[in-house]
């Protein structure tokens, strides 16, 4: 091996809150002792959690990640020749897929790129930093683990050269409640400098059934990876919550439009969660939220940037319209 084939090192910081559990702990307080139950989707994500939703990814039902893939490959090579972006910063990066064409288009055109995933998982950043750090050789990668909510401030420095792209794929946005997105975007407008460009990955809104089954798969993965949260607060918080007395629900709202994933109760339950020196009754038949999966159209996409002092630069779907990923930039002026 010729010394310019040595991989470099790279670098993963962890943010302390995310991995003690203090949010898990807080969110699950603010959000079982309210007549409406709901705790926030970024809780799904420990190892396993993330290991099922790579899974989910590769389901016959969940088109999402397959359209964007075809959008991105499609995308990569003439956006870099455009914008020549030297720097990815990747928001809730995953294993890194998507980042892969984008990648691969920016090493091949510039030396000294660099990637800076932030994800909530710091076990997928570990094995996906290292993988990316060996793929693409003189790739510098310096990933860091922490909660998009607080902890942006801590992604490294834009270097004064160079465009810098920052992603958010996955339809992740959709995540967010619409309260929280303008602020959150105006959040992620502080890592970038005037000429630097924001990407996201939306799902669209479309056929009820075929988005409502993205969520409900044949196969029991979604199922699995939402009663998943169950698992998390009974190790993290010393719960006793059983897995078996609840039910995985998703439905389509077409107004907002978005999907909620639910957990059903089977019957009246009283479940401890140690940690808290709380006991959360639930009813028969009660559901308690744990995701929201709002959806878009070019119009919405529009308008959110702009909300947020941003303007819609590139849209890109796939053939059949299903998903977008858009190109925004700092509205001149
Ligand atoms: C990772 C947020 C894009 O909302 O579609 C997949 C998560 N939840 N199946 C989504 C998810 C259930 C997913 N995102």
């Amino acid at each position: 091996m010729s010394p310019s084939a040595v991989p470099l090192p790279y670098r993963l910081d962890v943010h302390p809150g995310i991995a003690s559990g203090d949010d898990l702990a807080h969110d699950a307080w603010a959000g079982l002792t309210g007549p409406f139950k709901d705790l926030p989707p970024k809780h799904f994500y420990d190892e396993r959690g993330s290991d099922l939703f790579l899974r989910i990814t590769e389901l016959p039902e969940y088109y999402q990640s397959r359209k964007e893939m075809q959008i991105l490959r499609a995308l990569a090579e003439p956006l870099v020749a455009r914008h020549e972006p030297v720097e990815l910063v990747e928001l809730g990066s995953g294993a890194s897929r998507k980042a892969e064409p984008l990648l691969a288009a920016m090493t091949a055109r510039h030396g000294g790129v660099r990637y800076a995933p932030f994800d909530v998982c710091p076990e997928v950043l570990l094995a996906s930093a290292g993988r990316l750090a060996t793929a693409f050789t003189g790739l510098r990668v310096h990933a860091v683990a922490g909660d998009f909510g607080m902890h942006l401030g801590g992604l490294p420095e834009a270097s004064p050269e160079g465009v810098r792209l920052v992603a958010f794929l996955g339809g992740t946005i959709g995540n967010l409640l619409p309260s929280e997105r303008t602020p959150f975007l105006r959040s992620v407008c502080q890592l970038m400098r005037p000429r630097d460009l924001l990407m996201v990955g939306t799902d669209l809104a479309g056929d009820p059934d075929r988005i409502r089954s993205a969520y409900d798969d044949s196969a029991g993965v979604t199922a699995e990876f939402n009663l998943n949260l169950l698992r998390v607060l009974n190790r993290e918080l010393g719960a006793d919550f059983d897995l078996d007395s609840f039910e995985h629900v998703a439905l389509y709202d077409p107004v907002p439009p978005w999907v909620e994933m639910r957990l059903r109760s089977a019957r009246a339950q009283v479940v401890s969660i140690e940690r808290l020196g709380m006991e959360v009754c639930f009813d028969a038949g009660e559901e308690m939220r744990t995701e929201v999966s709002c959806k878009f159209t070019r119009e919405s996409v529009a308008a959110m940037y702009a909300d947020a002092g941003l303007r819609l630069v590139e849209w890109h779907t796939d053939r059949d319209g299903w998903f977008g990923v858009s190109l925004a930039g700092f509205a001149p002026g």
